[in-house]
């Protein structure tokens, strides 16, 4: 069976480089045999509620978050993938308000059981990140979402992050025109469908 790939896309511009160093790699990792959907998250209805800190997921016995929103239903199909790739353009030093939003929202995703041990129906056995800058990849602070996604793989017990990163970024035009850019996303989508 193919591997099922998710892209959570976190960048307000339809023609940005972030959503066009992902549509790299998720056509290497289709062309690699894999299952792939691109979500532009910041188009989603709800996408600018955040988490709103009700707990009302914590007192249900489902995984579902309470707010009744694209956002939601997104949460709920991610348990179907294998690998799930956040893309983000670097916002003073993290991640776009867009995609922490989804990110924070994955606490309908966690619950504790009896024994104080955290159960949730993700399977994904890869989280990997996408991320583009205007700066160095030293000053981007593209390190700093580094850190938050390795503190994340470690509370949900999932394998390291895999990344890929283009500082420097200008112009999406020239992103575009990037044959080497192309060529190295497209062997990261290669390889997170074949990893
Ligand atoms: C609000 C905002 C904050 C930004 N903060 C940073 C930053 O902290 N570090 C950096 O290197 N670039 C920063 N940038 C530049 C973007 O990360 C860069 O232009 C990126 O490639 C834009 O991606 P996009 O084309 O998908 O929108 C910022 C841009 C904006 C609009």
């Amino acid at each position: 069976m193919s591997k099922k790939i998710i892209l959570l896309v976190g960048s307000p511009r339809r023609q940005g480089n972030t959503m066009t160093v992902s549509q790299w790699v998720a056509e290497g990792a289709t062309a690699a045999g894999a299952d792939v959907r691109l979500v532009d998250v910041t188009k989603l209805n709800g996408i600018g509620h955040g988490c709103l800190s009700c707990y009302r997921c914590q007192k249900s016995t489902e995984y579902r978050c309470s707010q009744k929103d694209e956002v939601t239903e997104l949460l709920l199909s991610l348990s179907g993938y294998d690998t799930i790739c956040f893309a983000t353009p670097v916002y003073f030093f993290s991640f776009s308000s867009q995609l922490r939003s989804v990110i924070d929202r994955m606490l309908s995703l966690i619950k504790y059981n009896g024994a104080g041990e955290m159960q949730t129906p993700l399977r994904c056995s890869q989280l990997a990140l996408v991320a583009t800058a205007g700066d160095t990849e030293e000053q981007s602070g593209v390190d700093s979402m580094r850190l938050s996604l390795s503190h994340f793989v470690d509370y949900f017990h999932l394998p390291a992050v895999e990344s890929l990163f283009f500082g420097s970024c200008d112009k999406p035009a020239d992103m575009r025109a990037n044959v080497e850019a192309r060529g190295q996303s497209i062997a990261f989508g290669k390889k997170l469908a074949m990893d």
